[in-house]
């Protein structure tokens, strides 16, 4: 029988949901407003992905999910800090978020940013409470300056340029696949993973979250509202380089769909334990939202 990806999302993505709850500090807890904010970008949904990719990470090692769940929520606390301020006016400016309005449209910007702040800050929290100081090393640098804020930095200071083909990859590797990769590894690093099998983890997050970015960059041009929860056409508004713009939409296609392919390659050694991490390189590329 072939693996059941969508039992295997919904039975985890339940679980990340029910432990996010319990880890975010109650609406009515003061300082009331900045949590009722952090409430309303965590549990508006998402696809969960970065803590389905900690828990596959770990499962490709012969872990478990609830092991990991701490380091699988404060990945989606990072990864929703950065969404939140990825929307503010002075960033990407955009009014819709997980279907919603975006947080600084319903509770003003301070609030917004503060919110976004103070996800972090819980996050490595939560890393504490799993007690591995090389996942805490991990989530810095793939969070940080040399990860995610630089990737969105060149991405801000891109807009309206053109940009060459490696300025393009290191944009789209920092701003997304850090994160992705770190989430894959951190699961794999507290499931005690062996050097070589956490070598070929990583190096399979690097392509998946290339190959995610390139997917969303395509989903900007193609996709809408509706289908995303946040606005399409929201990169050729701010003149953002993206896959697409560079490449052309085909071979943008073909670039996901080759790194997608090496990834899976890249899991073979780890037999069917990677399997998880297979079905979600195959969601990551055909995903309509
Ligand atoms: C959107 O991430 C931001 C990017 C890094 C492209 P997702 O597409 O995973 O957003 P959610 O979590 O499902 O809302
Ligand atoms: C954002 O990339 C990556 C982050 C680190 C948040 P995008 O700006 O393309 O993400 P969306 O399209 O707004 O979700
Ligand atoms: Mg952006
Ligand atoms: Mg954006
Ligand atoms: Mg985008």
């Amino acid at each position: 029988m072939s693996f059941d990806l969508d039992a295997y999302l919904a039975e985890r993505r339940r679980a990340v949901d029910a432990a996010l709850e319990r880890f975010l500090p109650a609406a009515d807890t003061p300082p009331a407003t900045v949590h009722e904010a952090m409430r309303y970008s965590v549990l508006a949904g998402g696809k969960r992905l970065r803590p389905i990719l900690v828990i596959a990470g770990g499962e490709a090692v012969g872990g478990s999910m609830d092991a990991v769940m701490p380091t699988a929520c404060a990945f989606e606390l990072i990864h929703t800090y950065s969404l939140i301020h990825d929307d503010l006016p002075a960033m990407d400016d955009d009014d819709y978020r997980r279907g919603r309005l975006t947080s600084h449209k319903v509770f003003g910007e301070a609030i917004a940013i503060l919110a976004g702040d103070a996800l972090v800050t819980l996050a490595f929290a939560l890393l504490a409470e799993n007690a591995s100081l090389d996942v805490v090393t991990e989530v810095a640098q793939a969070a940080g300056t040399f990860g995610m804020i630089g990737g969105q930095v060149v991405d801000i200071q891109s807009e309206g340029k053109s940009v060459d083909a490696d300025t393009l990859e290191y944009i789209h590797s920092h701003k997304t696949a850090a994160l992705i990769r770190a989430a894959l590894r951190s699961g794999a690093i507290l499931a005690g993973a062996s050097p070589a099998a956490l070598k070929a983890i990583g190096e399979a997050g690097s392509s998946l979250g290339l190959a995610f970015q390139i997917v969303d960059d395509i989903l900007d041009v193609e996709g809408s509202l509706a289908e995303l929860g946040k606005t399409a056409g929201s990169d050729r508004r701010k003149k953002k380089v993206t896959y697409p713009e560079h490449f052309g939409l085909e071979a943008s296609r073909l670039k996901a769909k080759v790194l997608i392919e090496d990834a899976k390659a890249t899991l073979a050694p780890l037999g069917p334990r990677a399997e998880p991490i297979r079905a979600l390189a195959d969601f990551i590329f055909q995903r309509r939202s």
